[in-house]
């Protein structure tokens, strides 16, 4: 499974990237605003630090004003994935931009016909909003569920990007499920590697190897 962040952030991105298993990143408008910095430029400097695809979200509601936005956006770097909502514009733009070969991330799905469509449509991700499902009493990893069930009954390409991710157990279920990608926030990914019997563990075996390493060098004979 693939490991995306989920911000805006260049701290966050390079603490992200030196752990050497970030794939990639995602970026809506929310998480730009927190920035203060110009979205270009911002995007422009994510591209320098992640190699893989970039997502960058449009903010038009209609067919040409997303593809007037994605044609800027694709400037910045090769990377760069053009972010549309699921709605019908979106799914016409992403028609237009996936036959021009540009790579699109179909946001804000909350069920699978929506992911249905999307794939018809050419989309390399569709992003499926875990989170916000569960926050209003739903199951957003039934969804997951459907909709790789229904891309496999099909074969379509279309990569499932679990996103607005929670917790470290959204992510054990998504990667269960067979979710290609995950988008994680920062906080979450800190806690992807934590254990606190990894952390008890590991304080005792350092505990005896300094009784061991005292106990050697007591045993050593006395030079002449
Ligand atoms: C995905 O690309 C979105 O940016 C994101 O996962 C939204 O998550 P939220 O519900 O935490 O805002």
């Amino acid at each position: 499974m693939d490991l995306y962040i989920d911000t805006a952030n260049l701290d966050e991105i390079r603490q992200a990237a030196d752990m050497g298993v970030l794939d990639g990143v995602t970026t809506n408008p929310s998480l730009v605003a927190k920035e203060n910095a110009d979205f270009h430029d911002r995007l422009g400097e994510i591209c320098e630090i992640v190699n893989g695809p970039v997502s960058a979200e449009v903010v038009s509601t209609d067919h040409d004003g997303m593809i007037a936005e994605a044609d800027e956006l694709i400037k910045i770097a090769d990377n760069i994935v053009i972010k549309l909502p699921s709605i019908v514009e979106g799914l016409k733009a992403c028609k237009t931009l996936s036959d021009r070969g540009v790579r699109v991330n179909m946001t804000l799905c909350f069920q699978p016909l929506q992911a249905l469509l999307v794939a018809k449509a050419g989309a390399f991700l569709v992003s499926p909003f875990v989170g916000r499902v569960d926050d209003i009493s739903g199951d957003g990893m039934e969804i997951i569920q459907q909709i790789r069930q229904i891309y496999d009954n099909y074969g379509y390409d279309t990569k499932i990007l679990a996103a607005s991710i929670r917790h470290p157990l959204h992510i054990v279920n998504a990667a269960l499920i067979g979710a290609d990608v995950c988008t994680v926030p920062f906080k979450v990914i800190a806690q992807m590697m934590n254990h606190p019997l990894t952390d008890s563990g590991l304080k005792k075996f350092l505990a005896d190897w300094e009784k061991t390493k005292s106990q050697k060098s007591s045993k050593q004979p006395a030079m002449a």
